[in-house]
C-alpha cells in the first residue's frame, strides 16, 4: 500500500477576486503533490475556500445579493481558474458545505464542554455607520479601516478560547521540534513576538452579525474567524461528520503551506485547539513569502492585483507556473516584474530548454531517421553529463519536499544547460562525417545521452510545467 501524504492550501476569503498571491500556494502544492504521486505516494492535495465573516455579509449587502449568492460566485471565479492552471486538487473545501458547518459545531461543543471555551465579554472599537466592531489595532489613525469615520467603545457578549494555558507547550513545539515550522526564521518572531510576552485567550463568537456558523447551544452567536477557519483541515477528511472518511488515513497532514501573514494561527492557535481536543500535530507549516507588486504585498484590500487569467493568456500556464516557482525566493518576498518574468521564459525556457529540445531531435531525424541504433560507443567525455543528470532526480525531489523551488528548478535547469554544452563539446554535426560502424556507435552515444537527459529533465519538470513535457 502506498504512503499517505497530505498537502493542504490555506482556505482563501471568498471577499474578492482570485489573484497571482494565491496563485502562488496553490501551485506551489500542486508542484510538491505532483511530485509525490510520481513518487508513489497516496496523495491528498486540499484546497478550498473561507466564507463566513462580518466583511463577506457587508460586500453581499453592498452588492445587493444575499452572502450564499455573493460567496457562490466568488468561489465559481477561484476554480475555473485552479483548472486553467492545471491545479489538481484532490478535493475543494467550503466553510458553507453543510458537512463543515456540522463538524465546526460539534468542535465548538467539545471545547466548551472540556471547559476550553467560556463565555466572557469582548471589548473593541464600533463603526456605528459601517455596523461593525474593529479592534484596537485594527484602526487606521484610530479610525474605522474601511470608511476613516469615528469609531466609539464598545461591548459585546462573547466566547472566548482559553489559549492562554497552552503558551509553554507551544513553546516547547516550536523550539524543540525544529521540523514543524519552517522556514526556520519563523519560530523566532513567532515565540518573541508572540508566545514570550503573554499569550491571550482568543474571541471565538461573535453576536453582532450573522453570517458564520451557528454557535448551536446559544443562537445568538456565530463562530468566528477561526475555530470556522482552520477546522477545515480535518472536517474535509471526515472529522466529526459523514461526508468524508479519510481522517484515519491523512491526519497529521504533512504540510500545511501558506504565506507568512497567517502563520501565528497555524502555528499557535491551530497546534492549541488540536491539542484541546487530543488530536495530533501536523508535521510542517510552512511560510512562504509574499508576491509583491509595485512596492506593496499584492491583495485584495491594496487593490494592486494581477489575475493568472491575464498572464496565463500572455505567456502560457506552463511559463506562469515555472516562473512563479522558480523566481520566489526560499522563505522571502518576491517582486513580481513582466520584465523579469520575459527574461526568465526567454533565458531558461527558450535558449536553454526549448534548444537543447530542437537542436537533439533535429539531429536524430537527420542522422538516424528517428530512431537511435543499439550499438554505442561511449567515452569518458560523456561523464560529466552522466553524472549530472542521474543525480539531480534526488536533488530536486529533497528540493521540493522543503519547498525550495526556486533552488530545485535551477539545479535542474543547470543540467540543461550542461546537455548544451555537450552539444558543443561534442560537435555531432562532425562526427556525421564518419560513416564507418564505429563513427555511427559514436554518434548514436551522443544522441542517446542527450535524449536521456531530456526524458530526465522532463519528468521533473513535470510537477511544474505538466502541459509542456
Ligand atoms: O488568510 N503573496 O485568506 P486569504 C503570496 N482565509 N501569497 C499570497 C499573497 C501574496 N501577495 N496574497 C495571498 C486567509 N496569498 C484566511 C486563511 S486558513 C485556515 C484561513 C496567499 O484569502 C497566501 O497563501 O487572505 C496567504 O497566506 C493566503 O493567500 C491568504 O489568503
Ligand atoms: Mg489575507
Amino acid at each position: 500500500m502506498s504512503k499517505p501524504y497530505y498537502i493542504t492550501t490555506p482556505i482563501y476569503y471568498s471577499s474578492g477576486n482570485p489573484h497571482i498571491g494565491h496563485c502562488y500556494t496553490t501551485l506551489a502544492c500542486d508542484a510538491i503533490a505532483r511530485m509525490k504521486r510520481m513518487q508513489g505516494y497516496d496523495v491528498m492535495f486540499l484546497t478550498g475556500t473561507d466564507e463566513h465573516g462580518q466583511k463577506i455579509e457587508k460586500k453581499a449587502k453592498e452588492a445587493g445579493v444575499e452572502p450564499q449568492k455573493y460567496v457562490d460566485d466568488i468561489v465559481a471565479r477561484f476554480k475555473v481558474r485552479w483548472e486553467r492552471m492545471g491545479i489538481t486538487y484532490d478535493r475543494f473545501i467550503r466553510t458553507t458545505d453543510p458537512y463543515h458547518v456540522e463538524s465546526v459545531q460539534k468542535i465548538f461543543k467539545e471545547l466548551y464542554d472540556k471547559g476550553y471555551i467560556y463565555k466572557g465579554e469582548y471589548t473593541g472599537k464600533y463603526c456605528t455607520p459601517c455596523e461593525s466592531f474593529w479592534t484596537e489595532s485594527q484602526l487606521v489613525d484610530g479610525k474605522c479601516p474601511d470608511c476613516g469615520r469615528e469609531v466609539v467603545d464598545a461591548r459585546e457578549e462573547a466566547y472566548f478560547f482559553k489559549l492562554s494555558e497552552f503558551g509553554e507547550r507551544l513553546e516547547k513545539l516550536l523550539t524543540e521540534n525544529p521540523e514543524f515550522l519552517q522556514p526556520p526564521s519563523r519560530v523566532n518572531e513567532m515565540v518573541n513576538n508572540f508566545i514570550k510576552p503573554g499569550i491571550q485567550d482568543l474571541c471565538v463568537s461573535r453576536s453582532s452579525f450573522k453570517w458564520g456558523v451557528p454557535v448551536d447551544f446559544d443562537d445568538k452567536h456565530v463562530v468566528y474567524v477561526w475555530i470556522d477557519a482552520l477546522s477545515n483541515y480535518i472536517t474535509a477528511l471526515g472529522y466529526k461528520n459523514d461526508a468524508y472518511n479519510d481522517f484515519e488515513k491523512y491526519w497529521p497532514a504533512d504540510i500545511h503551506m501558506m504565506a507568512k501573514e497567517i502563520v501565528r494561527f497555524h502555528s499557535i492557535i491551530w497546534p492549541a485547539m488540536l491539542m484541546a481536543l487530543d488530536l495530533p500535530l501536523p508535521k510542517k507549516v510552512y511560510g512562504h513569502g509574499w508576491i509583491t507588486f509595485n512596492g506593496a504585498k499584492m491583495g485584495k484590500s491594496t487593490g494592486n492585483v494581477i489575475d493568472p487569467f491575464i498572464l496565463a493568456d500572455r505567456y502560457g500556464v506552463d511559463a506562469v507556473r515555472y516562473h512563479l516557482l522558480r523566481e520566489m525566493p526560499f522563505g522571502s518576498d518576491c517582486a513580481f516584474s513582466n520584465e523579469i518574468m520575459i527574461n526568465r521564459i526567454n533565458s531558461d525556457l527558450a535558449n536553454d530548454l526549448g534548444n537543447l529540445v530542437s537542436r537533439t531531435v533535429a539531429m536524430v531525424l537527420k542522422y538516424f531517421d528517428g530512431k537511435l541504433p543499439a550499438g554505442r560507443k561511449d567515452d569518458p567525455m560523456d561523464n560529466e553529463l552522466k553524472q549530472m543528470a542521474g543525480e539531480v532526480g534526488k536533488i530536486a525531489e529533497t528540493a521540493f519536499e522543503n519547498c525550495q523551488f526556486s533552488f530545485g528548478l535551477s539545479e535542474i535547469l543547470k543540467v540543461v544547460s550542461r546537455a548544451n554544452k555537450y552539444i558543443d563539446e561534442t560537435a555531432p554535426w562532425v562526427l556525421a562525417k564518419d560513416e564507418s560502424e564505429s563513427g555511427r556507435a559514436r554518434l548514436a552515444a551522443v544522441l542517446y545521452n542527450l535524449l536521456e537527459t531530456i526524458r530526465i529533465v522532463s519528468v521533473l519538470l513535470y510537477p511544474v510545467m505538466p502541459f509542456t513535457m
